[in-house]
């Protein structure tokens, strides 16, 4: 699927995620297309006057400049106070590749992953958005995982990723170049075929200096809005109804 169809579905999950956000709230704005949807959303809802006294923290550069452009109120994870369990976001919104049924995530395709993974880990709430093209039935049978690495010996992180049994790939820029991160990384897209075990790879991952994130999202997301052709669903986890 692709094309006006997918954009159509992506449109109706950002629309719904939307009607979950309060005024008062912090608001990690994710990236990548879907999230960019909601992010005009939600500026449009500001606007109209449906909401209000909203603080937006963004998870891309990119995503800052469309939500200062659009006249969301920012705000970042050091200027507020975090709580005793380090959160400081009320609520997430962000995209995601891959989804599998225990809503584990791949995601990165963006490069925002590193981003994305510490305005996930602090917020009270996570919630994906998705068109039905990303339900996966296992991790990696759509998706490389996206490996972001210091420059420093970033080819050994290559040859330490193969060990793992995946095939990486360097990502390349718009210009041909090297992508960079919005931290100055590399990525490594890493082809691993079926994940079998998705903690034990990420264990593997968070366990090498120089690698600084991957895309393995587990148990991050508390809930997935699935927009598709029959309609809208929510998955929630059995242990974060
Ligand atoms: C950004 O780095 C990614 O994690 C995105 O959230 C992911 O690639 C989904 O993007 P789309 O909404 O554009 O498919």
């Amino acid at each position: 699927m692709g094309g006006a169809p997918q954009q159509s579905l992506k449109q109706q999950a950002a629309d719904q995620v939307l009607t979950y956000i309060r005024p008062g709230m912090i608001v990690g704005l994710g990236a990548g297309s879907t999230a960019l949807l909601a992010v005009r959303g939600l500026a449009a809802r500001l606007a109209r006057g449906e909401l209000a006294d909203i603080k937006g923290i963004p998870c891309s550069r990119a995503i800052e400049a469309e939500a200062r452009a659009l006249g969301i109120p920012l705000t970042t994870l050091e200027e507020e106070q975090a709580d005793a369990d380090g959160r400081v976001i009320d609520f997430t919104f962000d995209g995601a590749d891959e989804v599998d049924p225990a809503l584990n995530l791949i995601k990165g395709g963006g490069g925002a992953l590193l981003h994305e993974k510490i305005v996930a880990q602090a917020s009270r709430r996570e919630v994906i958005i998705v068109d039905e093209s990303k339900l996966s039935p296992t991790l990696g049978v759509r998706w490389a995982v996206p490996v972001e690495v210091v420059p420093f010996g970033w080819r050994t992180q290559a040859a330490y990723l193969e060990s793992l049994g995946g095939r990486p790939r360097l990502r390349p820029g718009d210009d041909g170049r090297p992508y960079v991160t919005d931290q100055g990384n590399l990525i490594l897209d890493s082809a691993f075929g079926p994940i079998d075990d998705p903690a034990r790879l990420a264990a593997r991952l968070d366990a090498r200096t120089g690698i600084v994130c991957h895309g393995l999202f587990l148990q991050l997301a508390d809930e997935v809005i699935v927009a598709g052709a029959a309609g809208l669903r929510r998955l929630t986890r059995p242990d974060r109804p």
